[in-house]
């Protein structure tokens, strides 16, 4: 195989970040942790030009998110051109704020699929997950979604605090008729990064859950879709993130800034805006969007290896968080020089659980997040 950094084709998805507002606070936020440099949004008239611009560039969906995209007053404005110009529009959100009205709105402006996050299958687990009362409104909103006719998904972010709950998670899915239900393992980028020690699941935790989850999808086969998305800190090799660096998926962030990832702002690289490039320069020539996409960049074991073209050397945030070099391979995975960090981190999540489950014979209460827990 040859090393390689050709264009791609034209992306696939953009995933829109409207605003980083958000009335939840939940502690593995994917919000950047510097909000400040985030407060001068883009205006409705840029978002026609950046829905325009992605159009053209052949993306195909749009996925509508933040914080809480229902923040936006446009929002409507915004799915309407988005529909006019052809694109499968998802919204992503807590779903505080999908008022009757504004989901009627929506739904006219041309809206084709709802994500809502809930955070456990108990209310008072997943209100203290979000630290904001919210349970009983993201249900209520998760029914209102299914009378329009719309398709939903519910997705749960697992971590150490929810994860022996999927059989639950699962029930309460099923109850809300969901189409399609995302378990998503924490990323530890950010808010999650700074409360990885609370977070991060045990080995043993895993292997429960995705027992339940095999079990699951033979039950629900052809009712309900599964996704279930696996935890990178316990595999062997990294997953291939976003599809490869700027290869299927772009991100807008509320300042106009691109990325090829949502977490990507954290990285020492050179920005792209709007502000001063058209998305197709961005993505075709900006020397952020090229720096990784392909091989040609790869370190060893990398670029050497069969799998190269597989997982593309895995995650650059991951790398950059875990080594401070976002050019080194993925520490996740198990032929990386850096490897015995993630084994490490694995190792003190062991020491973890066991301490909570000491806890939780104590006080039944002790197994949320609490104290030391840093939310934005
Ligand atoms: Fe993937 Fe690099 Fe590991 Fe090979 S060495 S499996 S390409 S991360
Ligand atoms: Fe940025 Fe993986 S999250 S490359």
């Amino acid at each position: 195989m040859e090393a390689t950094s050709r264009p791609p084709d034209g992306p696939f998805g953009l995933l829109a970040e409207l605003t980083y507002e958000c009335p939840l606070h939940c502690p593995y936020c994917s919000n950047p942790l510097a909000l400040a440099d985030y407060r001068e949004e883009l205006t409705t008239a840029q978002w026609r030009r950046v829905l325009a611009e992605a159009a053209e560039l052949g993306v195909l969906q749009l996925h509508l998110s933040g914080g809480e995209p229902l923040r936006r007053r446009d929002l409507v404005e915004i799915v309407h051109r988005a529909a006019e110009r052809g694109l499968y529009t998802n919204l992503i959100t807590s779903a505080l704020g999908l008022s009757p009205r504004r989901a009627e709105q929506l739904r006219a402006a041309g809206l084709d699929h709802v994500q809502i996050s809930v955070q456990a299958d108990d209310p008072a687990l997943s209100d203290r997950l979000a630290g904001t009362p919210s349970f009983e409104r993201k249900t209520a909103a998760a029914r209102l979604v299914k009378e329009l006719g719309w398709p939903l998904t519910l997705n749960v972010v697992l971590h150490r605090h929810n994860i022996d709950r999927i059989d639950r998670v699962l029930a309460l899915a099923e109850k809300l008729a969901a189409d399609r239900v995302e378990l998503a393992n924490t990323q530890y980028y950010g808010w999650a990064w700074r409360n990885r020690r609370e977070l991060l699941p045990s080995t043993d935790q895993l292997r429960r859950a995705e027992a339940v989850v095999r079990a699951a999808r033979e039950r629900l086969k052809g009712r309900m879709e599964i996704i279930y998305v696996l935890p990178d800190y316990h595999g062997r090799y990294p997953k291939p993130c976003m599809g490869g660096w700027g290869r299927r998926q772009l991100t807008v962030v509320p300042n106009g800034d691109v990325l090829p990832c949502p977490a990507a702002h954290a990285l020492p690289l050179p920005r792209a805006s709007v502000h001063e490039h058209s998305l197709a320069w961005i993505w075709e020539r900006s020397p952020l969007f090229t720096r990784f996409r392909g091989t040609a960049w790869m370190p060893e074991p990398c670029r050497s290896c069969d799998r190269r073209e597989l997982d593309f050397g895995g995650c650059r945030c991951q790398a950059f968080q875990l080594t401070g070099d976002a050019a080194r391979t993925d520490p996740v995975c198990h032929l990386s020089p850096d490897h015995g960090i993630v084994v490490e981190a694995v190792r003190a999540a062991e020491e973890a659980v066991r301490a909570d489950e000491g806890a939780v014979r104590a006080d039944d209460d002790a197994v949320l997040p609490r104290g030391g827990v840093l939310t934005p």
